[in-house]
């Protein structure tokens, strides 16, 4: 595991606003690491990019369908990270038509790197990224952490399995039994 606990930064959010006119009712808001992850048990989970096959096929959609049995386990909240900007972010939720998911736009990049987790990925031409993880985060501490093997820049792969939703979903029933 790199960090025992995720590191204070501020997100740049765009959220909707009736009263603003015009095509585009958007305004920037920003959230902190306290706004996100104070006093919940989450479950947050970082991919390569917004619209990536596996994430929007797998990782994303399976997590929103099993929203419910992670609230089951004690878990407040789900989060998505990635390396993309809140207007990227934004548009694939929508796409994706989340409902229980909340994405988290790292455009910058800053809270991947404190988390130890910023990789190149300059060979896809994506510039610098997020290796793929998750981890059940509670008041902001780390609890349990996945992480995908091969952690490293410009790697060949896209490694998926520890990362999903199916085996955080185990782990937490089985850290309930013992
Ligand atoms: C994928 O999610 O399938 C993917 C992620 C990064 C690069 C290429 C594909």
């Amino acid at each position: 595991m790199i960090v025992k606990k995720v590191p204070d930064v501020t997100f740049r959010t765009r959220v909707r606003d009736e009263n603003i006119e015009g095509p585009n009712p958007y305004r920037w808001e920003d959230k902190t690491t306290a706004d996100y992850f104070g006093n919940k048990r989450v479950i947050l989970f970082s991919l390569p990019g917004a619209f990536t096959p596996t994430c929007s096929t797998y990782q994303l959609p399976d997590f929103e369908k099993l929203y419910a049995e992670f609230q089951a386990e004690g878990i407040d909240e789900i989060y998505c990270v990635s390396v993309n900007d809140a207007f990227v972010m934004n548009a694939w939720g929508k796409a994706q038509g989340l409902k229980n998911i909340k994405l988290i736009p790292d455009g910058s990049g800053e809270f991947t790197r404190k988390m130890g987790m910023l990789v190149a990925k300059d060979n896809l031409g994506f510039g610098m990224r997020s290796w793929r993880y998750a981890a059940v985060i509670n008041n902001g501490v780390v609890e349990q952490w996945f992480e995908e093997e091969g952690f490293s820049d410009n790697c060949d792969t896209d490694p998926y399995g520890v990362s999903a939703p199916q085996n955080i979903l185990a782990s937490l029933k089985m850290a309930k039994a013992a």
